[in-house]
């Protein structure tokens, strides 16, 4: 290595690319339509990059689920690109999209059964030990005592009883057992109390620990922690950037961060 000449910096201008790592997510300049309907999103563009939050806040109706459909691919785009890891979604196998992405719902459904059988959808091989160390993350140990059951509890009627922020806590622990390196999350619209609030933050810190996280944000806490805030209104970004830049510079923004995000 020694004997190797120092490289010459001198031909390093403005004009040498630089190799930028693509996002985790982008949209290029994505156009979409429901089938028989107008467009819901115009020209949007965006990019999360790696390890960092992203949330997507605006009116009802912006098209933020939308977003998060095409994501997950569960629509093509009329125009423009959907891109994961830099490779556009209609070039990259289902499978391999599904293990790249969790999606935690905004009303988490939990299904009749067990606390061992929901937890398991997302990876049927999951010990024991595996359940109760993401249940700890995301701070629901106590329903597994609360029935002589433990994990063979029932979650539906008659079993141990799930609040709204114990079910989203509950699909977020699904979620973590399998592990995906960027989670899409849609923040539950529910006022909860202190300390389900408490816990639903600590729960959405720690899946967001080295990944990445596109999140539908109802809570000013949400917008307040983000890398990025994008903001749509009727299909289009309007404004990209920071809490309190955004507070400074986005009229939509300001009147959203006061009037509509949930203060815990
Ligand atoms: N499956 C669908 N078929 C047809 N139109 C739809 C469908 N889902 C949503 N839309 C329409 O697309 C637009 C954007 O909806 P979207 O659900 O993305 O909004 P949103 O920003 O998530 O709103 P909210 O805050 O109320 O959840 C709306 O006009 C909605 O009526
Ligand atoms: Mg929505």
């Amino acid at each position: 290595m020694l004997d190797v000449p120092a490289e010459d910096a001198s031909d390093v201008t403005a004009a040498t690319p630089v190799v930028v790592s693509p996002a985790a997510v982008e949209f290029d300049r994505v156009t979409f339509a429901y089938p028989d309907g107008a467009p819901v999103l115009r020209e949007v563009s965006f990019a999360v990059p790696y390890g960092t939050r992203t949330a997507l806040v605006g009116p009802s109706g912006a098209g933020k689920s939308t977003v998060l459909a095409l994501v997950e691919r569960f629509y093509e785009v009329g125009s423009g690109a959907v891109r994961v890891g830099g490779v556009d979604l209609r070039d990259l196998p289902r499978t391999d999209l599904r293990t790249r992405l969790g999606y935690v719902e905004q009303e988490a459904p939990v299904l009749a059964g067990t606390i061992r059988d929901n937890l398991r959808l997302t990876l049927p091989a999951a010990t024991d030990a595996q359940m109760l160390a993401v249940l700890a993350t995301v701070n629901l140990t106590d329903i597994v005592g609360r029935t002589p059951y433990g994990l063979d509890a029932q979650v539906g009627e008659g079993g141990v009883l799930l609040s709204g922020g114990e079910r989203q806590r509950l699909a977020i622990a699904r979620t973590l057992l399998a592990a995906p390196p960027i989670l899409l999350l849609d923040e539950p619209t529910s006022n909860l109390d202190a300390r389900n609030e408490a816990a639903l933050r600590a729960a959405i810190d720690a899946v967001s620990a080295q990944r990445t996280l596109l999140i539908i944000a109802h809570r000013l806490s949400t917008v307040v922690d983000a890398d990025q805030i994008v903001v749509l209104d009727a299909g289009r970004v309007v404004a990209v950037g920071q809490h309190a830049e955004l507070t400074e510079t986005s009229p939509l923004y300001r009147e959203l961060a006061t009037h509509q995000l949930l203060v815990a």
